[in-house]
This record gives C-alpha cells, sequence and structure tokens, in this order.
C-alpha cells in the first residue's frame, strides 16, 4: 500500500493506475475507520481493481460549536486496517493541501442539503459537497463509495454528480451495525456505557417501524408516531422524520414510495443520526441499493 501526502504525489500514482487499464475505487473517509469503512473498502475491493482510500478530517464541515477539534484519530490502526484490506492507495493531505491560503471556491448544494441535518448543520453539507468534489478531481474515481448511515450526504453528492456531469458513480453501501443494532459511527467513541445503552433505543426504534411497515402499515405520520414512542434514551431529538429517499422531501399520508425513516438525536453530548429504508415495491430493484447511481 503506498501512502502520499500531497497532491502531486496522488495524481502520478493514479496516473499511473490509470495507465495499467486499473477501473479505481474511492473510498473517501475522515479516518478513525470502523467496520462501516471496511465494508465500503471491501465492496470496492470487489468491483474495481485499485482502491483509493482518503482521510481527512474536513474542517469546512463542521459548525463552530461542533467536535472539529476533537474528532477522533487513529491513524496506525486505519493504516494496518486499509492495508489488511488490500487498499493500493492512501491519501493523507493536511489543510494546507486540501485548502491553500486565500482558497475561496466552494460547492452550494441545492434543496437536498436544506431538510433533516441541513436544518441543525448551516454549512455542513456546502462543506462536505466541496471536499468532496475536491476529492473527486484529485483522484478522478470510476466509482465512489458511501455509507447509507450518511442518507442525506448520499443524496447530495449523487445530486452533485449528477448537476456538475461529474465523471464518477456512486455506491451506497447499507449500513453496518452493532450486533446490537447501534449503527457503526466513529462517535459512538464518545459514548460512555450508559449512554450507550440508551443509544441503542435509536436502532430499535426504528426496527419497530420497519417490522410494522413489514407487516403493511403504510401510514406516515403512525410509522413516525412509532419511533418517537420508543426513543426514550436520547437526550435531545433534532428529528424524526419520513422522506422520500432520493428527494428528501417529508411523505404526508401514505408510503407510496421508497422511503427513509431518519432520526438524529442527542444523547448526553453526542450527536448521532440513523435511518431505515422504507421500500413498499421492493420487487422493484433497491433504490438506494448497493447500486451505482449517476
Ligand atoms: O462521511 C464522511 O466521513 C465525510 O463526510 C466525507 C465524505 C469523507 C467528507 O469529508
Amino acid at each position: 500500500m503506498r501512502v502520499v501526502r500531497s497532491v502531486a504525489e496522488l495524481r502520478i500514482a493514479v496516473k499511473a493506475m490509470r495507465e495499467q487499464g486499473l477501473r479505481i475505487g474511492f473510498v473517501p473517509t475522515m479516518g478513525y475507520l470502523h467496520e462501516g469503512h471496511a465494508a465500503l473498502i471491501r465492496q470496492s475491493a470487489n468491483r474495481c481493481d485499485a482502491t483509493v482510500v482518503s482521510i481527512y478530517v474536513n474542517p469546512t464541515q463542521f459548525g463552530p460549536t461542533e467536535d472539529l477539534a476533537k474528532y477522533p484519530q487513529d491513524l496506525e490502526a486505519d493504516q494496518n486496517l486499509c492495508l489488511r484490506l488490500g487498499v493500493s492507495l492512501l491519501f493523507l493531505p493536511d489543510t494546507q493541501e486540501m485548502y491553500p491560503s486565500n482558497f475561496q471556491t466552494f460547492i452550494e448544494p441545492g434543496r437536498v442539503a436544506e431538510p433533516l441535518c441541513g436544518k441543525y448543520r448551516p454549512g455542513h453539507f456546502r462543506g462536505v459537497a466541496t471536499v468532496v468534489a475536491k476529492l473527486f478531481n484529485m483522484v478522478q474515481p470510476d466509482l465512489a463509495f458511501f455509507g447509507q448511515k450518511d442518507l442525506q450526504q448520499t443524496a447530495v453528492v449523487k445530486r452533485m454528480v449528477r448537476d456538475l456531469n461529474l465523471a464518477v458513480d456512486i455506491a451506497v453501501v447499507p449500513t453496518i451495525r452493532e450486533t446490537d443494532g447501534l449503527a457503526m459511527s466513529s462517535r459512538n467513541v464518545y459514548l460512555t456505557p450508559e449512554e450507550r445503552r440508551r443509544a441503542l433505543s435509536i436502532s430499535l426504534a426504528l426496527f419497530s417501524a420497519e417490522s410494522a411497515f413489514r407487516a403493511g402499515e403504510r401510514d406516515a405520520p403512525r410509522l413516525q408516531a412509532l419511533v418517537q414512542e420508543c426513543l426514550w434514551g436520547v437526550d435531545v431529538l433534532q428529528y424524526c422524520e419520513l422522506v422520500d429517499a432520493q428527494s428528501l422531501e417529508t411523505i404526508v399520508g401514505q408510503v407510496d414510495r421508497s422511503a427513509a425513516l431518519c432520526v438524529a438525536a442527542f444523547v448526553g453530548s453526542t450527536r448521532l443520526i440513523d435511518n431505515i429504508l422504507l421500500n413498499p415495491h421492493p420487487e422493484a430493484q433497491g433504490i438506494l441499493g448497493v447500486g451505482v447511481s449517476q
């Protein structure tokens, strides 16, 4: 596995891969890798000839009161995991490399970035879209992999790829969970054991709505209420929304198209998000699926 820190070195390494005719998969991350990231890397390894992973804690996607300064890091463990998973190229830029002085150009996502997390994290998706576009331009991957846990991020990135005609396909990989159901997240490390127990109520609440949906419940307010009733462990609920899985617009009335039930909540001082997909027509191929969209 080659480790590079500058865009210049990255470009040379990527060019060499291209010249060998390799199909390049890309997994952008902020490090502190867990099984969720491993699933993305494995998918890339299965579907591409070479995998590039980036680790960069992107300051432009953090609000002034968020956890940028304390975001967890363990570069040695991350490098070992990437090595074990057969990553070809690990890109570790610093902020001088990503945002040289006088940087002033950003990508402004549209409506898709407004609801859900967009309401509570102003500027977050502008930062995500900007850094992802920059990374795409640097790596020029054929296929890039994102986790379904960050549902709105996947929608913003897909919209950007379409709107700006970026030459990359986006694959969305299902959420990986702890054995008890908690969605994997680098931020889970912030939870005390007691908070960890309470955090579980988020996934369990979503699973209960999923069971009701499977049993035939299609009424959006009732499904939403079911989740809310089960969120006994959270301290502050930011949102619990049933949305169209593509546009992220709120579904009122019946769930008659692919939908997602999305929750963001604080447990102690840790902000957690999770979602489940509800598909009334499962026979039609997965909406976000492990599929590829362009
Ligand atoms: O999902 C993440 O870890 C980040 O938002 C990403 C896509 C690496 C951009 O910084």
